[in-house]
């Protein structure tokens, strides 16, 4: 299956830190942030990856990551000019995708749970799409989808003043081939952007969305501000000392998904 990272937006929250340098090559912990989705990718078993960078930060991602052979997959890259929007990423990708689906994840999405990639490797993106489903204490600042009794998503809104449902949409998402059509015939939001929830929605309005419940105890940050960087940060620290183990780690992903 095929990935792609988005990695561009201006970090406007994290700012000074992200004023000469991209948010997603901040540390988190040990790591650089970027390390974290690029790893839930091989994980959900995906062997190309596509990196969407601003056009200034591109000569650091490619010198961080390369060519991927180190982590046994391909990386290539590109560009987004003006971060216009989530939606923008199908149709920076489409020449990668060449007419297939995708798994995209946001550059600042911290996701690490049991099962995970086991849950991950289940989906593909043949046919529909599927997303997160995350409950939160206060989803106001995110995506919101509202199922019904079945587990059927009935509504989806982007950041409500008035949530229908605690259940936020993390960034990670499943598309098949029709999802450049749907994004190029988006207009943008009251904000100016492209959004991937009127894409999603599309899917919803066809019946073609599934939602998945993550489960109670999947740790799901996006490091965007200043306290969730610092969670993210905490957090790989404690269970790795504890345990003994990496999170976050694309070798160690590659071997685990290995055996
Ligand atoms: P956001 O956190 O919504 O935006 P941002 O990163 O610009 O930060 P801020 O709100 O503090 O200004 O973006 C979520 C992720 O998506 C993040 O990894 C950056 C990425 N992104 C893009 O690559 N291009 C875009 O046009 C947008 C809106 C976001």
């Amino acid at each position: 299956m095929k990935g792609v990272i988005l990695a561009g937006g201006s970090g406007t929250r994290l700012h000074p830190l992200t004023k000469v340098i991209s948010k997603q090559l901040l540390p988190v912990y040990d790591k650089p942030m970027i390390y974290y989705p690029l790893t839930t990718l091989i994980l959900a078993g995906v062997n190309e990856v596509l990196v969407i960078t601003r056009p200034e930060d591109r000569p650091s991602f490619e010198s961080l990551l390369g060519d991927g052979s180190q982590f046994g997959i391909s990386i290539s890259y590109a560009q987004q000019e003006k971060p216009a929007g989530l939606a923008q990423a199908p149709l920076i990708a489409e020449e990668f995708l060449n007419g297939e689906g995708f798994c995209l994840i946001l550059g600042d999405n911290f996701l690490y749970g049991p099962g995970l990639g086991r849950k991950l490797q289940k989906l593909d993106s043949a046919e529909g799409a599927t997303i997160f489903a995350y409950k939160v204490k206060d989803p106001t600042q995110y995506g919101v989808v509202e199922l019904d009794n079945s587990g059927v998503p009935i509504s989806i809104e982007e950041k409500p003043m008035s949530p229908k449902s605690d259940l936020a949409i993390p960034g990670l998402y499943f598309f098949d081939k029709e999802i450049v059509g749907i994004c190029q015939n988006l207009q943008p939001s009251a904000r100016g952007e492209l959004e991937i929830t009127d894409a999603i929605k599309d899917y919803m309005s066809r019946g073609k969305l599934s939602v998945q419940l993550l489960p109670i105890g999947t740790a799901w940050l996006d490091m965007g501000s200043y306290e969730s960087l610092l969670e993210a940060g905490e957090f790989v620290h404690i269970i790795q000392a504890r345990q003994g183990i990496l999170i976050g780690s694309p070798e160690t992903a590659m071997v685990s998904r290995s055996k």
